[in-house]
Order: structure tokens, then C-alpha cells, then sequence
């Protein structure tokens, strides 16, 4: 046997993958309480209305006196006096901001994924990595279950964060349920639903509880198309890996003309991005600008406007991966990671309100349900980005999509030979640009809001499709 047949044997076949994120409705099995009555129960947040219910399953809960302005220091303090803590039941703040494009969605992280986080170092730092303890984790309203679920999408960001969480410390029993606004609080329900040891959420709409299921998606190739001949693209994150391979996709099919924007003064490297483009088609731009400042990034629309007259479509395509253990990660770590989502989400709702787009298109990822250890930040980022997305859809009236990718292996931030080897023994190859160039047309002009695209063996482990169902899209 020569060395091309049996590499052609051990090669596990990569299928491209198509899948949705829908959510089903799931029976309430009444399992164990957890926890238990006498466990030590401590709650952070919420309102007497909540602390009363609660006190009605739980008389000796005790409400922790402190609030999201603490350090970890402030934190560590307070948690030390209630030691040994079994359970934690968490309640996000209520949000009530009228619109997407409302800063407090930025400044909402603070009370939100930010506090969590600190609790989080705070535990960890008086050794409770060694010993079980059970969250509770209540956000209301902010992760949406299907397209017309309206959100504030503020605290969306937490589930991703408990997810890595559950997978860094599968010893602590984490449960982590969205509930909808105004409705009663389905007690003792909430508190017998059993822990997720993926860290998933439940999410309790009209008097149901549903899990969320990847399922795999079929549709005939389309002729239509939602880019335009000669349209004006401006792509944040542009001369990034996929931002390039969009760039070329649009270039050579559109004659479009494609703004970058990033924050590296324009290098050698981004030079030599734009002269290969440019012998395809029109010339991409290049403007410096950190698109988690709004105001920098409002210089960049007006410098845009000013040189084109109109967009047609803009792309998040940045990303900053500072990936750390919990244990590892310092508060600043965390937030860059989650800035560069939130902060830039929330800046292209604020700053392109005003323009007549034919689409906003997020690029997001596949981590939004792998949830992987060591990507607490970038996961919660990108939990945030999909919530968003789909309330920003409900509000604007252009298509406003989102694409989580799977692994490029051969492009982008993460396409080192290391990483490809890891990938590749979970079962995951590398997207290639023709395949996604296609999800992604399919995915613009199609009926769902919301698609997922990777390259997995079909045993591969490293995220759960269903693929008893399947999604058929007709023309
Ligand atoms: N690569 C993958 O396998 C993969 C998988 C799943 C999802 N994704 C998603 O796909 C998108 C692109 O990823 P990629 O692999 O192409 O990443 P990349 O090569 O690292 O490109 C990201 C770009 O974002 C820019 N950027 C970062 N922060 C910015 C800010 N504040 N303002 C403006 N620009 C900023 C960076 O340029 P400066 O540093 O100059 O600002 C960089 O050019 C991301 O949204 C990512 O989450 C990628």
C-alpha cells in the first residue's frame, strides 16, 4: 500500500454542513429539587418579589449584600462570610431599554456578564474550584426562540459564559434558564429542572420550557441573490481572513466595492491583500478605525458616505481571540474578548441606522453552542451577537442574518497547522471558501435569520446535530 491509499484510509470524510438552531418544546420532568432544602442557598440579585417566592420554597436563603460595582476583593469578602455556599441562584437585572440601539445594551454588561464573571474569580479564588456547588443562573426574556421572540438581548452574553463554564468545572451542577417577561415565575418548577452539564439553557415561553437543538438544513441552490452589481460593502474586520475571502467572493461576482475597516494603521500585509483584489476588480478601501469607539466609527460612515453616497450592506466580521481557562483569564482579558462583539453590534445598529441597507450580516460562530472550555469571552461574545442579531432583524426592515462558522482552517485567526490538528481529531475539517460563499447566498436570500456552516466527520462529537430531523428549504 502506498502512502496516498492508506492516508486516503485513516482520512475521516469532512461533510460540509448546513444546520439551524431551533428550539423544542421539552417535557417537564419533576426530578430531584435541587437544591435541596437544607443546602446553603445564598441569592445575588433579583427583587423582594423574588426573594419573597424564593423564600417560600427556601426559608433560609439569604440574600448576598452586593452589587455589580464591587471588586473581587469586595466580592471575596462577603461570599467568606457565608461559606461553605452549596447553591448560587443568580437573577439578572430586568432590562427595559426601548431600543437596539440604546448604549445601555454596552453599559448593561457591567450588572450582567461582567458581575457573573467576578463572582466567578471571586469563587475560584476561595477555592471552590475544588468542591461542587450548583448555580442557578435567571436571565428574562434575552435569548430569543424564534424569529418573532422579541428580546432585549443585554444578558445573552451569560449564556455563553456559564456554558464554558460547565465545561471548565463539570463538578459544579450549573442550570441556566431564560424566563419571560412579566409572566409569573414557575415555581417549585424552575428549581427541579435538572443542571445541564453542557451548560445549555432552558427557556420558559408560555407556560413551556424548550431546549435547543442544532438540525440539519437542506436547500436548492437559488438563483437569486441579495448582493448587488457594483453594491458598497463596508466589512469591520475586512482584511482579516474571512473578511478577504467575503471581499474576493463580492468582488469578483458584484464588482462590488468593499470598505475594510480595522484598527491597524494599512501594513504591508493589508497593502498586498488590497493589490490582489484589486486585479480581480474594484480597489477595496481601507479606513483605521476601532469600531468598538462609536465615535470612530461614525468618522468612518461619514468618510464612507462621503466618498460613495450610499451602502448597501455592512459585515461584522471582527473578532480580538484572547483565548484563557477562567482560572487564567484577568477581568481585562474577558472584556476585550466581549467588547469587540457587543460594543461593535450595538455601534452598526447606532451609527448605520439612518441608511437604506439591503443587509446586515454578522459573522459569529459555532462556539455559540460548542461552548468551549478556555473561550469564556469569546463564547459570551458571540451568545450576545446572535440575541442581538435577531432582535435587531425584528426591528430594521433589511434582511439582518447571522452565520455561525464552523473551523477555517486555511484562513483567519485561527488557522495555524497546531489548531488544525486539534480540530481535526475532533472530527472537524477546514471550511473552504466556495462551499461557505454558497451557504452564505443561500442563508441572505432565504426565509431563516439564523444558519450554522461547518466541516465535521459524521461522528464527530464536538457539537450535537440532530440529524433525525432535517429543515428543507424550497425555492
Ligand atoms: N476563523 C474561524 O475559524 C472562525 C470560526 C468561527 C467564527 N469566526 C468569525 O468570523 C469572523 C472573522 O474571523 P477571522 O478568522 O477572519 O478573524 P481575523 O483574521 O482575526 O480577522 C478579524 C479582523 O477584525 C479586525 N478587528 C478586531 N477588532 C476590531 C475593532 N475593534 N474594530 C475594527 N476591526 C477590528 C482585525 O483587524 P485589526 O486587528 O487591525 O483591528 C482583523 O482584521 C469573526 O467574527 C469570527 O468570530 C471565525
Amino acid at each position: 500500500m502506498d502512502s496516498t491509499s492508506r492516508e486516503a484510509i485513516i482520512t475521516p470524510p469532512f461533510e460540509p454542513m448546513l444546520v439551524s438552531p431551533i428550539w423544542e418544546v421539552i417535557p417537564h420532568e419533576t426530578g430531584q429539587r435541587i437544591p435541596s432544602i437544607d443546602d446553603n442557598l445564598v441569592i445575588v440579585g433579583g427583587n423582594e418579589t423574588n426573594w419573597s417566592d424564593i423564600r417560600k420554597q427556601y426559608p433560609h436563603a439569604r440574600v448576598l449584600p452586593i452589587h455589580s460595582g464591587n471588586t473581587v476583593e469586595e466580592i471575596i469578602r462577603e461570599l467568606r462570610q457565608h461559606a461553605p455556599i452549596d447553591h448560587i441562584l443568580w437573577i439578572a437585572p430586568e432590562e427595559h431599554n426601548s431600543s437596539i440601539t440604546d448604549d445601555a445594551i454596552i453599559e448593561g454588561q457591567e450588572a450582567g456578564v461582567i458581575y457573573l464573571f467576578k463572582i466567578i474569580k471571586s469563587l475560584l479564588a476561595l477555592g471552590y474550584d475544588s468542591r461542587p456547588i450548583g448555580w442557578t443562573v435567571i436571565t428574562i426574556q434575552a435569548q430569543p426562540i424564534h424569529k418573532y421572540d422579541e428580546v432585549n438581548p443585554t444578558h445573552a452574553s451569560i449564556h455563553g459564559l456559564m456554558g464554558t463554564l460547565a465545561k471548565e468545572y463539570s463538578h459544579w451542577k450549573i442550570r441556566v434558564i431564560d424566563l419571560e417577561s412579566a409572566a409569573t415565575w414557575p415555581m417549585p418548577e424552575l428549581f427541579t429542572l435538572p443542571s445541564h452539564e453542557e451548560g445549555n439553557a432552558y427557556v420558559y415561553r408560555e407556560q413551556q420550557w424548550h431546549h435547543q437543538e442544532l438540525v440539519p438544513v437542506r436547500y436548492n441552490k437559488q438563483d437569486e441573490t441579495l448582493y448587488k452589481n457594483g453594491g458598497v460593502y463596508v466589512v469591520i474586520g475586512g482584511a482579516g481572513g474571512i473578511g478577504e475571502v467575503w471581499s474576493e467572493y463580492v468582488i469578483r461576482m458584484y464588482e462590488a466595492k468593499v470598505i475594510w475597516i480595522g484598527r491597524r494603521e494599512k501594513d504591508a500585509n493589508i497593502q498586498a491583500k488590497i493589490d490582489r483584489l484589486a486585479s480581480i476588480g474594484p480597489t477595496p478601501s481601507y479606513i483605521v478605525a476601532d469600531a468598538t469607539d462609536q465615535e470612530e466609527l461614525y468618522r468612518a460612515y461619514e468618510e464612507i458616505k462621503q466618498q460613495y453616497g450610499h451602502i448597501h450592506g455592512i459585515v461584522h466580521s471582527a473578532i480580538v481571540l484572547l483565548d484563557k481557562s477562567l482560572a487564567n483569564m484577568d477581568e481585562e482579558r474577558f472584556r476585550a474578548g466581549l467588547r469587540v462583539k457587543v460594543d461593535v453590534s450595538v455601534n452598526i445598529a447606532e451609527v448605520f441606522e439612518q441608511e437604506p441597507l439591503d443587509f446586515v450580516l454578522f459573522f459569529s460562530s459555532m462556539n455559540s453552542f460548542v461552548k468551549a472550555a478556555g473561550q469564556s469571552n469569546y463564547v459570551a461574545g458571540c451568545t450576545f451577537k446572535d440575541a442581538f442579531a435577531s432582535q435587531l432583524a425584528l426591528e430594521w426592515p433589511c434582511a439582518v442574518k447571522v452565520m455561525n462558522w464552523g473551523y477555517w482552517g486555511t484562513v483567519g485567526t485561527v488557522a495555524s497547522e497546531e489548531y488544525q490538528r486539534r480540530m481535526h481529531n475532533r472530527g472537524v475539517g477546514s471550511i473552504e471558501p466556495p462551499e461557505a460563499m454558497e451557504a452564505l447566498e443561500a442563508l441572505l436570500i432565504g426565509p431563516m435569520n439564523q444558519l450554522a456552516f461547518a466541516k465535521m466527520t459524521s461522528s464527530s462529537a464536538w457539537v450535537n446535530v440532530n440529524r433525525r430531523k432535517c429543515i428543507t428549504i424550497y425555492q
